[in-house]
């Protein structure tokens, strides 16, 4: 394996602008639930019959607010009874090192920013869990740990409407925010793109990694699974991610190959 890594990593230390794309598999080396393949969220059905993108998507939570709010309530425990890992902190390392690495994350449980990754260089194209908002007023209301020990939905504590977190539910919009983020960036190129831990089940996912391909670009995937990524990057590195992204950092400091 270290010969793969070590090409990853030349490739890399040979760039300027590098895009890292991440999902659920990154997170999973903390404890979190995958949402699809071995184990994941998806795979099931709700105890209500439902299939979980029924039960956390937008017009649920309009329509019973209570039952959207027990799904989104397990996501919201699993990210606050567990935190970042060494691969979140290699990934804000090499961002340290590289002023023109960016990160796509799919993953809402915050991990990232906590791992010290610049936002400003952050695109969380899901939003994230905190902090919640009223949907009638717009207040924010930071207590979202407070609000998982208390009966569900929580209702905002200046008019009692309900509070929702900022995250992109099933049948909801991308953040324009992020999407206009995302577009500019791909717009200046990447000479690198690396996948991590992601089934990538969305175009917008995988048009960055085509692209940078297409464009003579370097690209590798990071996931111990073989998915539709697999065949089409010049490295799939068939790995845990927090067993190759420590190693990853190392081999590119060591040799110093950063420009
Ligand atoms: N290291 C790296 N990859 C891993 C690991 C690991 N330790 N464990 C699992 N994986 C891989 C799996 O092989 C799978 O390809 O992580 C991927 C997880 O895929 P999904 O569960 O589909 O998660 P993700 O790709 O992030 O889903 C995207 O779907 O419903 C939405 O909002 C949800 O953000 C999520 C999005």
């Amino acid at each position: 394996m270290d010969e793969v890594i070590a090409r990853v990593a030349q490739a890399i230390g040979a760039a300027e602008r590098i895009l890292i794309i991440t999902g659920a598999g990154l997170s999973a080396d903390s404890g979190l639930p995958t949402y699809r393949g071995i184990g994941g969220l998806y795979n099931g059905q709700t105890a209500e019959g439902l299939p979980i993108e029924a039960a956390l998507s937008g017009p649920m939570l309009q329509r019973d607010p209570a039952l959207c709010w027990k799904y989104l309530a397990e996501l919201g425990r699993a990210c606050l009874g567990a935190q970042a890992n060494a691969g979140h902190y290699a990934i804000a390392e090499l961002q340290r090192l590289k002023p023109q690495c960016w990160v796509l994350t799919q993953n809402i449980d915050g991990y990232h920013r906590a791992a010290g990754s610049p936002p400003e260089r952050l695109i969380e194209i899901h939003g994230e869990l905190a902090p919640l908002y009223c949907q009638s007023c717009g207040a924010i209301d930071p207590q979202l740990a407070e609000h998982l020990s208390r009966p569900l939905p929580p209702t905002c504590q200046l008019c009692g409407g309900v509070l929702r977190p900022p995250v992109v539910l099933f049948e909801e919009m991308l953040p324009e925010r992020a999407i206009n983020s995302l577009y500019a960036e791909q717009g200046k190129g990447f000479e690198v793109v690396v996948s991590i831990g992601t089934s990538a089940s969305f175009p917008y996912i995988v048009e960055p990694l085509l692209r940078t391909r297409q464009a003579g670009g370097f690209t590798a995937e990071i996931n111990p699974g073989h998915g539709d990524l697999s065949d089409v990057v010049d490295v799939h590195v068939q790995e845990r991610a927090l067993d190759v992204l420590p190693s990853l950092l190392s081999h590119i400091k060591r040799h110093r190959i950063c420009k």
